[in-house]
């Protein structure tokens, strides 16, 4: 994590510069001229008339104090995240930099925009053998002046989900499998996390029909982790469920992907990485309430052993369903989780993320990812925590009409809809079935999001919105 400096008397000399304004007009101010020197105020004034910037534009503008490299933004009241993002960009390559907040920011404000220089402080380059120091980030330090301190603790926390979340989606399918993202989960049992992990046998005596069918073709076998946060003991109930799609690679099966359609499926399994790292992070801040997760990870191969088409499953909750496509299978393996959490625990609301469904992706572009439930104020206290973090949801219909596409004529239902139709919903619809009348639930579906679209990194989306959530539940 970078280190962050609130005030701290000057030890060397700045690499780097960085002023934060509310206009590029404020440099004229004696109080601003008087905080960061009249040396550096021309200097980026000049800039300023040289580079034909005008006030209120929220540029980067940048120029030199000697040899020093000056920087000046104007503040983005409305998101910080990213504001804190584009600083980042700005000062990735100097080993230090001095960042002068001119103008008040809130404590909340500054808590958002430090994780967004940290959440862009990521690379994912451990496999890179050939890469020269001179490619790596270099920045490490930022002395903050004039700036009031955030909640440092709760930074580091949720910072160190978000890249918890981005390593497992990065990792491919042949370093993590379903055992070793299991083996990995189990080692955050050094927080306070109840940890339980059924494995093959133990998942065929719960009847995890649909989740071991997707399973069955790939010579990984499956696993299912149980994570439960008890930071409310007083209290029985939990007062949220996290169920996570985890797939570790989705070739699609017998119904086989494109190459092309092949590629980032090794990420498949970011709702689990998310729903894991946000238990990770609500035990990192011993947040008191109580959360259960449960991630089912299995692996979607063609191979002599594979579920097939035509193929009529049994259920956990002992509802048939025929398989239409075998690349519908994250449907499969989440309806028994979630059937699992709702038999055994009593969660009052129950939220899953998935990369479910290419449709999302393709309305969406990555830019939202769907939201769907049965609960209207769930629904909408996750859009208000989406827009606060930057991870926009938008609402599609639960339309009882999606239902009826389902139907089987030689089963309780099918795992796929109409062709080419509503399939984000359909889906919805499928998992639905799974869920208890009584159940406050909403399903995330991020295909598109979870991997950033020019470099297929993964992103952790999710993982900040949910955090807010449940802090929210608090
Ligand atoms: N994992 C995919 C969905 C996906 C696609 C996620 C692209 C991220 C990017 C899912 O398992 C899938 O293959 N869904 C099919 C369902 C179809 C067969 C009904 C799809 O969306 O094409
Ligand atoms: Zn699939
Ligand atoms: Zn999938």
């Amino acid at each position: 994590m970078l280190d962050f400096v609130f005030d701290a008397p000057k030890k060397r000399e700045d690499a780097a510069i960085a002023v934060l304004l509310n206009h590029f007009d404020d440099l004229e101010e004696s109080r601003v001229v008087k905080k960061i020197g009249k040396g550096i105020a021309d200097c980026l004034k000049n800039a300023l008339v040289a580079e034909d910037i005008k006030s209120g534009s929220k540029a980067v503008l940048k120029t030199y104090h000697g040899e020093v490299p000056c920087f000046a933004f104007e503040v983005d009241d409305e998101h910080p995240l990213k504001f804190g993002a584009k600083i980042y960009s700005s000062l990735r390559k100097y080993m230090n930099a001095t960042l002068y907040v001119m103008d008040k920011l809130s404590g909340e404000y500054m808590e958002k925009l430090l994780i967004g220089m940290e959440n862009a402080n990521y690379s994912f380059d451990k496999y890179m053998t050939k890469k020269k120091p001179e490619d790596f980030d270099k920045l490490e330090t930022v002395n903050l002046i004039n700036a009031q301190q955030p909640d440092m603790e709760k930074i580091a926390a949720l910072t160190n989900a978000v890249r918890y979340a981005r390593d497992l989606g990065n990792e491919p399918a042949n370093r993590l499998t379903p055992y070793e993202f299991i083996k990995d989960v189990e080692r955050l049992n050094y927080l306070d996390l109840d940890i339980e992990i059924l494995d093959e046998e133990a998942m065929k005596q719960e009847n995890f029909g649909l989740a071991l069918a997707v399973a069955q073709g790939s010579c990984n076998p499956p696993y299912t982790a149980v994570l439960q946060w008890h930071g409310n003991p007083k209290k029985k109930e939990f007062d949220c469920g996290l169920v996570g799609k985890g797939v570790i690679y989705d070739s699609g099966g017998l119904s086989l992907k494109t190459a092309s359609q092949m590629r980032s499926m090794k990420q498949d399994m970011s709702g689990a990485a998310d729903v894991v790292s946000v238990m990770k992070a609500a035990a990192l801040q011993k947040l008191p309430l109580n959360l259960v997760a449960v991630v089912t990870m299995v692996e979607n191969m063609p191979s002599a052993n594979s579920y097939k088409v035509d193929d009529i499953l049994t259920s956990m909750s002992g509802q048939t369903v025929e398989v239409l496509n075998t690349d519908a299978e994250g449907r499969l393996a989440l309806a028994d989780a979630l059937w699992y959490i709702q038999k055994r625990f009593k969660v009052k609301t129950l939220i899953d993320i998935a990369t479910l469904t290419g449709a999302a992706s393709v309305v969406f572009g990555g830019l939202y990812a769907a939201i769907l439930g049965n609960d209207d104020k769930l629904i909408q206290s996750l859009m208000k925590s989406g827009e606060t973090v930057d991870e926009l949801l938008w609402q599609l219909p639960m339309n009882p009409e999606y239902d009826k596409w389902i139907n089987s004529s030689v089963a309780d239902m099918q795992n796929i809809g109409k062709r080419g139709k509503a399939g984000t919903a359909t889906a919805a619809a499928f998992l639905q079935r799974f869920i208890h009348k009584s159940t406050k639930w909403a399903h995330l579906d991020i295909a598109g999001c979870e991997c950033d679209e020019k470099t297929q990194v993964s992103t952790g989306f999710g993982v900040m919105l949910l955090c807010d959530y449940i802090e929210k539940l608090c």
